[in-house]
């Protein structure tokens, strides 16, 4: 095995444009890379013997594996996510841990739906590997934080871990009860602009994703027709972004966010950043991730002011605002 003395990686959060609850059940969504916030993790070389200390200050967190039998012997909590991504970058790469801390940090807010916990694990991941001289492939990046994912998440669908690990827009439909996904980069047509409303409400995903599944189980009909009607919206906005059909997405994004409404998942200041968005000339708005809090998400049409609309949702009381836009990256996505 081979070290460096150190290296550091990184990885964006993500929004999701179309399609969340419902691509747990199987039907399309569409999400894209949010490259002005990231998680970082640096890899320092320490004293031999030392064992591999993870340290997040942000948060609190400083655990240590110890340098041998490093699956073993950790004083993380059982159920960590930092350890348990740590634990199978190590498995997979049958090594023990190094002799080395590890600091993560990240501009990601949490509990918010931009992808926070998958991010942090990615960026975990790619510093750990590269520090250890090996590299990982995007698809087998998303697949270890994908099994960090479900502590977080209980049952996430994996459209988290897979835009962030490729870093690129992605159609992405799961395997109905398997593992497995269809991930399909996304061309997009006209380069689209988008502002980022954050609720300042934490929302945690595992806890609407379970309250969804409640209602399934108490009215499958009613909530698999509003899943089925997801998926369609998430299949013209597929198309709309091809086309680069800006005024056509604004519609979908509105019934998309009206769908999520019936699904029980949006809440009143979500409701209340969609409406400003739109007051201020957003030409369709929606809830982003979870819903009950977190974010909201505006499309702009290229040549509109985002000063009135960024304006409109710290009125209407968003905690934080970020404008960012979505293009064609580079073909790397594999099936
Ligand atoms: O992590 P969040 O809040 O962006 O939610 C992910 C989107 C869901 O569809 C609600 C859950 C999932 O696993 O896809």
């Amino acid at each position: 095995m081979s070290t460096t003395d150190s290296v550091c990686a990184s990885a964006p959060g993500k929004i999701i444009l179309f399609g969340e609850h419902a691509v747990v059940y199987g039907r399309p969504a569409i999400a894209a890379p949010v490259m002005q916030v990231r998680a970082t993790a640096m890899v320092e070389a320490s004293s031999p013997g030392d064992g591999l200390t993870i340290t997040a200050p942000d948060i609190g967190r400083k655990f240590l594996f110890a340098a041998k039998f490093a699956a073993k012997t950790t004083t993380a909590p059982p159920d960590d996510p930092l350890a348990a991504a740590v634990r199978r970058t190590l498995d997979d790469l049958a090594v023990d841990a190094p002799d080395a801390t590890l600091t993560i940090h990240s501009t990601i807010p949490i509990a918010s739906g931009l992808g926070s916990g998958a991010a942090v694990s990615t960026a975990l991941v790619r510093a750990l590997t590269a520090y250890l001289g090996r590299s990982l492939a995007p698809d087998q990046i998303s697949a270890l934080v994908y099994q960090v994912e479900k502590i977080h998440h209980g049952t996430p669908s994996g459209i988290d871990n897979t835009v962030i690990a490729y870093e690129q827009p992605v159609y992405f439909i799961k395997a109905p009860a398997k593992e497995t996904a269809s991930i399909e980069r996304l061309t997009v047509g006209e380069t689209l602009t988008l502002i980022i409303g954050d609720t300042g409400h934490p929302s945690p995903t595992k806890q609407i994703v379970a309250q969804v599944r409640r209602m399934r189980e108490r009215d499958p009909a009613h909530c698999d027709a509003l899943l089925d009607q997801i998926g369609d919206v998430a299949v013209s906005a597929r198309r709309a972004i091809e086309a680069g059909n800006v005024d056509a997405l604004g519609t979908l994004m509105d019934e998309n966010h009206a769908l999520l409404i019936k699904l029980g998942v949006s809440s009143p200041k979500l409701n209340a950043l969609v409406e400003a968005a739109r007051i201020a000339g957003a030409i369709g708005a929606k809830l982003s991730g979870a819903g009950k809090g977190g974010n909201m998400i505006a499309l702009l049409q290229a040549q509109a002011d985002a000063a009135a609309i960024i304006e409109g949702l710290r009125e209407a009381g968003a905690k934080n605002v970020i404008c960012t836009t979505i293009q064609s990256t580079l073909p790397q996505v594999q099936k």
